[in-house]
């Protein structure tokens, strides 16, 4: 029997997420995560919820009232995912494509919408990976749904709001991934109010430190709230992700505080990389550098020797160097990549 025969067309083309390099035991600056770990609250939460595995989560209404308190909106215009890549994925399931998005940007978009059967375009961002809208908007062309990323991932550069609300304005479906926003501060959930045409996506995973839990949330007019709810699986947020989302929710100090050493921690990396490579300005947690004269592989290989584990990127087209995406670890992490940095 031929399987393959069966498959969607599409399938056998899909490449496979790559996620940032775990090891036992390395100090892993891979994937942008909160190397501070999660609220104490959340920890207490956790070992309260976790005898009762045995009920259907239920607090799906109580976390979306919370969320909205801590955006500013109604819940209305709230919807949760499991993980923002879920909301990527239930975004493509309801709106038409094609799809478009700016090169290079999270490695999601692409993916998802290829799983869905859709097209999708990478649009160049400028060669010093600045984004021009109207740049944007002529590569992008008939595309129904596009993605902006602010800050960017990988270059942890943020879109200006007037770029942004200049490719609303085609009145396009427009994903505006927020992933980052604790990091930058800067936001444009404040125009969904006049724009139903803007999607906002947040998540709990790096500020709040819950990327193992998978949480993370939409904010968007209610219309299109009810539409993501329509394809949206039952339960897809499970009971101990809710309880920790609700309890970190209660203890925003604890995050921002986190969040200002991650800062001051990003400043160490960049200034640790300025050195001797040419890393990028980021409004994010991480930085991106371009380390040639070595490669990426080497890059990486040397930190690997130190125990550190960092996100290789290679070569990208139609740029010239090889890159790598560094993020704040905690301030003795840091310290420990300023001084395998300095050897090399
Ligand atoms: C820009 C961006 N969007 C979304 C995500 C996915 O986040 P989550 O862990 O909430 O699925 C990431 C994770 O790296 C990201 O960088």
């Amino acid at each position: 029997m031929n399987v393959r025969e069966r498959m969607r067309p599409w399938i056998g083309e899909i490449s496979n997420y790559v996620p940032g390099e775990y090891r036992e035991g390395y100090v892993k600056l891979a994937s942008n995560e909160n190397n501070y770990g999660p609220s104490p609250k959340v920890v207490e939460a956790l070992r309260q919820w976790s005898g009762r595995t045995q009920i259907y989560p239920y607090r799906g209404e109580e976390l979306r009232e919370k969320l909205a308190e801590y955006v500013g909106v109604k819940k209305e215009n709230i919807v949760c995912g499991n993980g923002s890549d879920e909301l990527i994925d239930l975004v493509v399931k309801a709106f038409k494509g094609p799809n478009a998005g700016s090169y290079p940007s999270f490695a999601e978009y692409p993916i998802v919408s290829r799983i869905n059967g859709e097209k999708y375009t990478p649009v160049k961002l400028e060669d010093d990976f600045a984004f021009n809208a109207e740049k944007f908007l002529a590569g992008a062309g008939d595309c129904n749904l596009m993605f902006l990323c602010t800050p960017n991932n990988p270059t942890g550069l943020s879109i200006p709001e007037g770029e942004i609300m200049k490719v609303v304005e085609s009145g396009k479906i427009v994903v505006v991934d927020e992933a980052y926003y604790e990091f930058s501060g800067k936001t444009v959930v404040g125009r969904i109010r006049d724009n139903p045409n803007m999607i906002v996506l947040r998540t709990m995973a790096k500020s709040f430190a819950l990327a193992g839990l998978r949480i993370g949330y939409a904010v968007a007019d209610p219309e299109v709230i009810e539409a993501l709810l329509k394809v949206k699986p039952p339960f897809n947020v499970n009971t101990l992700a809710e309880a920790a989302a609700i309890a970190a929710l209660d203890d925003i100090e604890y995050m921002e505080e986190t969040v200002k050493k991650v800062k001051l921690g990003k400043e160490a990396i960049y200034k640790a990389l300025k050195g001797k490579f040419k890393p990028l300005e980021s409004d994010s947690n991480f930085v991106f550098a371009d380390v040639t004269p070595m490669t990426s592989e080497e890059f990486a290989e040397k930190l690997l020797e130190a125990r550190i584990t960092v996100r290789r990127f290679g070569k990208l087209e139609g740029y010239p160097g090889d890159y790598v995406r560094v993020n704040a670890g905690t301030e003795e992490e840091n310290m420990k990549f300023a001084e395998a940095l300095s050897k090399m």
